[in-house]
């Protein structure tokens, strides 16, 4: 390129912005030339503005959401630190060809307990050999249980995803059918808590803790979404979680905190005086005093918290995965509510999940532990997901290792932590 094209170029584009023409040694056709390009870009400019409104009135217009609010008091957490990235997670085994296996138990004789994206919940026993998650896998559950109400019949089983075992008695949050228990040994079901006890009913139940005399379950709703509709939480920015309690004696519920930004993993203190909650979709965990209700401390994590389990330490695990990949997308994101209202009425559901997924690296994993007054003691991660991606819960086994349950997965990782 020469230099007479250079200049050319340099002052047709000062006068595509300036839009006037001052300069006196050109051409008039040169002059006329740049008009046209100028009054081309306009039109261009203004038609591709036009259509974008159009779109995005198209999907407010469309889209199921009542409302959507900005995304705010998310507090911004870096990698940094004690949260550096490390790669404390990546080396272990996987039990293959388990669905979605958000949480697991360890009961008598190493034998695991969890509850699978079809509904069942499944015994994986320890191989001959006693190793731990090696053995075959018996079913506990169908994952059907007839008769009981539904949070959505969209599934046609259930999904159970808090899990805890009390001697032979398992308790499960299920988002589809509530609140039951499973006898492990003779594999009877009992409905504690249908999804139609309360107005508004449950829509996702998701996770559940007994205190130590039996009498009190607290459980989670996580949203009033059910589960084949949960990603719109996301979209809407709106809170809707919810904390219960059963009195399993007297058969109360009572809802005892509302509001939550996707009420997921909840582990009373040792002491039975502090629920510990977690708020996935709001990055954090708090402690509530289980007499006032009131939160009194508050940890901010860099990913989406899951569950958080209690080790025999009395230290706290909780598991997640995915930091926000590009903070542009997520500034967009949190503070254009209409964006993310318009998205909702012109993409399909599937599509909807997929890209809210794209926005976090669910592949980088972490488990963080947390002293009882919430001080980040340890922080395991693994950037890769090689060895476990999408965890939900870490599960300390007594073998020494750790359990990494998942929403996402088809296998249980089981991580050498030493
Ligand atoms: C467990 O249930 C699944 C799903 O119904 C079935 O395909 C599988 O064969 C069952 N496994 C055993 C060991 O019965």
């Amino acid at each position: 390129m020469d230099d007479k094209h250079v200049r050319r170029r340099k002052v047709s584009l000062k006068s595509s912005f300036t839009g006037t023409d001052s300069t006196t040694n050109r051409s008039a056709i040169s002059a006329e030339k740049t008009h046209g390009t100028f009054n081309f870009c306009t039109v261009l400019i203004l038609f591709a503005t036009s259509c974008l409104f159009v779109i995005l009135g198209v999907g407010l217009y469309l889209s199921p959401l009542k409302n959507a609010v900005i995304i705010d008091g998310l507090v911004n957490v870096e990698l940094t630190g004690v949260y550096a990235i490390n790669s404390k997670l990546s080396v272990g085994k996987r039990i293959e060809n388990i669905p979605s296996p958000e949480c697991i138990v360890e009961g008598l004789g190493g034998k695991l307990y969890t509850g699978l994206a079809d509904g069942r919940i499944v015994c994986i026993h320890p191989s001959s050999d006693g190793e731990i998650g090696a053995g075959k896998v018996e079913n506990i559950t169908t994952g059907i249980i007839q008769g009981a109400a539904m949070s959505t019949d969209a599934l046609g089983h259930g999904r159970p995803f808090g899990i805890r075992l009390v001697g032979k008695t398992l308790y499960a949050a299920d988002a589809v059918y509530g609140l039951y228990t499973v006898d492990i040994v003779t594999k009877h079901i009992t409905i504690l808590v249908s999804t139609n006890a309360k107005n508004p009913p449950l829509k996702f139940t998701d996770d559940l803790d007994i205190t130590a005399d039996g009498n009190f379950i607290y459980f989670s709703d996580a949203t009033h979404n059910p589960i084949t509709h949960y990603h719109l939480d996301a979209y809407s920015g709106i809170c809707s979680g919810r904390i219960f309690r059963y009195n399993t004696i007297s058969k109360r519920l009572d809802e005892v905190i509302s509001g939550l930004c996707f009420a997921n993993g909840v582990q009373l203190s040792n002491d039975e005086h502090q629920l510990v909650v977690v708020e996935t979709t709001r990055n954090r965990i708090i402690w509530y005093d289980i007499e006032t209700w009131q939160p009194h401390n508050v940890v901010n994590v860099p990913f989406l918290p899951d569950n958080v389990r209690m080790t025999d330490s009395g230290t706290y695990l909780v598991a997640g995965s995915g930091p926000f990949l590009r903070p542009w997308i997520k500034y967009i994101f949190f503070n254009f509510p209409s964006v993310r209202k318009s998205m909702t009425g012109l993409l399909s559901s599937p599509t909807l999940f997929r890209t809210f997924q794209n926005l976090y690296a669910v592949q980088h994993v972490f488990v963080i532990e947390l002293s009882v007054t919430g001080e980040v003691l340890n922080v395991m991660q693994d950037a890769d997901g090689r060895l476990a991606y999408a965890i939900a819960t870490a599960t300390p086994l007594s073998d020494g290792r750790l359990a990494l349950g998942s929403w996402h997965s088809n296998h249980i990782a089981i991580v050498d932590t030493t």
